[in-house]
Formats: C-alpha cells, structure tokens, sequence
C-alpha cells in the first residue's frame, strides 16, 4: 500500500464540501490504489455541521480514508498538506456576478496563502474553487511566500465540462467524443469557451456543427451563464457538478494527458498568448507526467477567439486592481 497523501479542504461542511469528501475518500480523485488523509477546514460556526460530516465518513468505512482532522485554526488544516482544496466562502446569489464576492471572500484567501506557506509540504499544489475563484488563487499565490507559482490554480474545469455537454448535446454525440475545449479566460460571464479548436470524434466542432450563429452566439452565451442558470433554478449555486470539476480538475493535473488533448485550469499566466504576466487565467494545459505542467503553446487565435480573449483578460486586470492592497504587488 502507497504511504498516504494529505489533502486539506476548506468550507468542508458546505455545499460542495459534502459533495466532494465523499468522493476524494472513495478513491475518485487520486485512484484506488492511493490512501488519504483529510484536513477538514471550516469557520467556527460550521463547526458543528463538521463534526456530522465526520461522523458520516466514519460511517462509510472507506478502505482508503486513513485519518480526519476537522479544525478552524488554519495552521493545524495545512499541515503537511499535499494538496489544498480552497472551497470555502460564500457564495453568490440571484441576480449577482461572482466578482462582487471579491469585498467578502478576497480576504479568506490572505490568511490561507500564508497558513499554506507555513504549514504544508513542499510539493504542495493549490485549487482555488471559491469564487472569484481566478483572483482569489491570485490572493492566495501573492501570500503564499515561497511557494512557486505554478502550484496555484483555479477552477475553469466545470466551465469546460458544460461546454462540452452543450456541443454534445448540439451534435447529437456523446459528450466523451468532445475534446480540445479550453476555457480562456475568467470564471465569469466573460470566459470565451473556445469551439474553434474543440473537436468532435477527432473532427474540428465546425466541421460538425454548421450552425456557426448558434457557436458564436448561444453557445459562448449558455456556459457563460449555466452557474446563474443553476442558481435561479435550484435557489442556491451549483455543488456536486463543481464537486466533480474539482475531482476532474485534480486527477487531470495528476495524470498524463491524453495525447493531441489539453484541460482547462486557470494557472499563472506567464505572458502566452500575450495574456498578462502573473494574471491566474484559464488556458489550455498539458501535463506528460502528472506532476509538471505546461501551456499548450502553439495554437493559432483568430480575431473572434482574439477580441473574446481581450475582454476576458481585462476584466482579470479589474479584478486585480480592485485587490491591490490584498496581493502586495503592483497592480
Ligand atoms: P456553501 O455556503 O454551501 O459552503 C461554504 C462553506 O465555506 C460554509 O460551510 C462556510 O462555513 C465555509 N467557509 C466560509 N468562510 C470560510 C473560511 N474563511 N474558511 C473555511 N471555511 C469557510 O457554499 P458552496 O456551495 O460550497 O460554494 C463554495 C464556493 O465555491 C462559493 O464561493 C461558490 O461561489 C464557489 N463555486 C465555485 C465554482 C467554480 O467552478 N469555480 C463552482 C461552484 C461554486
Ligand atoms: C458556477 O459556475 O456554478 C459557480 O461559480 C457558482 C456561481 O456563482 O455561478
């Protein structure tokens, strides 16, 4: 038996928190054969609900759950963490953009950053799923001294599973002989989910779909808008869907991708596709051996996917301008 990994999770007993424990405890996230320890993270007041969470893995018997920690002091959370699943903050509701979360969850991620650079293992990887979940891992990365930035991450795989679900369902295909979609972008209404290089059954999506106003019209419109969409037909945002983008997002960064593939994250941009140095957008990534990562570099932007791209990197820059004093950087 492998010796186990640490994963510590915040906002544990929310919404996708009890989605998602379940799932990393079963083997879902890093496979059957690797056990885990969970460092569960909550505020005080949710504190209570924890301790039921627990008591309800307790009761699964997991093979391969070998310890729980549930704490709010954030330094016992990150201990020897390999990986950190930042899931905890509020939530927005009908009628508002995730980015007026930023006065209310920008802070949590101060704290966080810090506790991980103190406290956590040195191959430590961090996913940013609370939103806004780009600029909040900006937050997280900028106080996190001493972590390499390319172990920060944020959430674009449940935008990138939507996109494939609509193309799919458009085709009359099955969503798993969709691929090459990247979300660029920001996990907002202005993220470009790109059909021009995404595929189907290994054909480009437009050689398939012919209804181009619908690709560049409805399409761009309904992924950017399905968590809203959610919202106001559940009364309460998407969790065991974004539960399962975490899950998706972590064992895509833990195993080799498929060949001519990528996956959607949003990572710290290092100025490919001449999106701004050290802005967390999304963009197409590979990895070859589950550990390091890299952009896929040469893919060809014609001026739609360009003016899309502009409009989501922008707002990136807004964002981080209305963060300045949480991230110590110039901005
Ligand atoms: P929720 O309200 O059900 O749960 C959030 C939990 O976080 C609560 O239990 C709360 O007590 C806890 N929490 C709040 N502040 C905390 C802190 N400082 N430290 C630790 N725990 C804290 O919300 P949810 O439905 O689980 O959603 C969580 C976040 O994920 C929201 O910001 C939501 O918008 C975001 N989200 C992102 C994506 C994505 O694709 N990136 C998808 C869905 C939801
Ligand atoms: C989502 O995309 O479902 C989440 O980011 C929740 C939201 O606020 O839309």
């Amino acid at each position: 038996m492998k010796d186990p990994i640490t994963i510590s999770i915040t906002g544990a007993a929310g919404q996708i928190g009890y989605a998602l424990l379940f799932r990393i405890a079963s083997g879902a996230m890093f496979g059957v054969d690797q056990p885990v320890s969970l460092r569960l993270i909550e505020i005080e007041p949710g504190m209570k609900a924890l301790a039921g969470v627990v008591m309800e893995l307790d009761d699964c018997a997991f093979p391969l759950l070998h310890s729980i920690e549930a704490t709010s002091d954030l330094n016992v959370g990150f201990t020897g963490a390999n990986w950190a699943l930042l899931v905890g903050s509020v939530p927005r509701g009908p009628g508002m953009e995730r980015k007026d979360l930023l006065q209310v969850n920008g802070k949590i991620f101060t704290n966080q950053g810090q506790a991980i650079a103190a406290n956590a293992a040195n191959d430590i990887r961090t996913l940013v799923v609370g939103n806004p979940c780009n600029t909040n891992a900006l937050i997280a990365m900028n106080n996190a001294s001493g972590v390499p930035k390319e172990r920060f991450f944020a959430m674009t795989r449940l935008d990138e599973n939507r996109a494939k679900s609509q193309l799919a369902a458009k085709a009359g295909c099955h969503h798993s002989e969709v691929s090459n979609l990247c979300i660029w972008g920001n996990h907002s209404a202005t993220q470009y989910p790109d059909f021009i290089h995404a595929k189907i059954k290994g054909q480009p999506v437009t050689n398939v779909i012919s209804d181009g106003a619908w690709l560049e019209g409805e399409f761009i419109s309904q992924v950017q808008q399905r968590g809203a969409a959610i919202i106001q037909a559940r009364g309460a945002s998407s969790a065991a869907s974004a539960a399962n983008g975490v899950v998706d997002t972590v064992r895509s960064l833990t195993t080799p991708t498929p060949k001519g593939d990528w996956t959607s994250v949003a990572v710290c941009s290092d100025g490919a596709y001449g999106i701004e140095k050290d802005l967390i957008a999304s963009m197409p990534i590979r990895t070859e051996d589950g550990k390091s990562w890299d952009v896929v570099r040469d893919l060809e932007i014609d001026p739609f996917s360009q003016s899309k791209i502009d409009i989501t990197v922008k707002e990136l820059c807004e964002e981080r301008a209305a963060v300045k004093d949480l991230i110590k950087v110039d901005s």
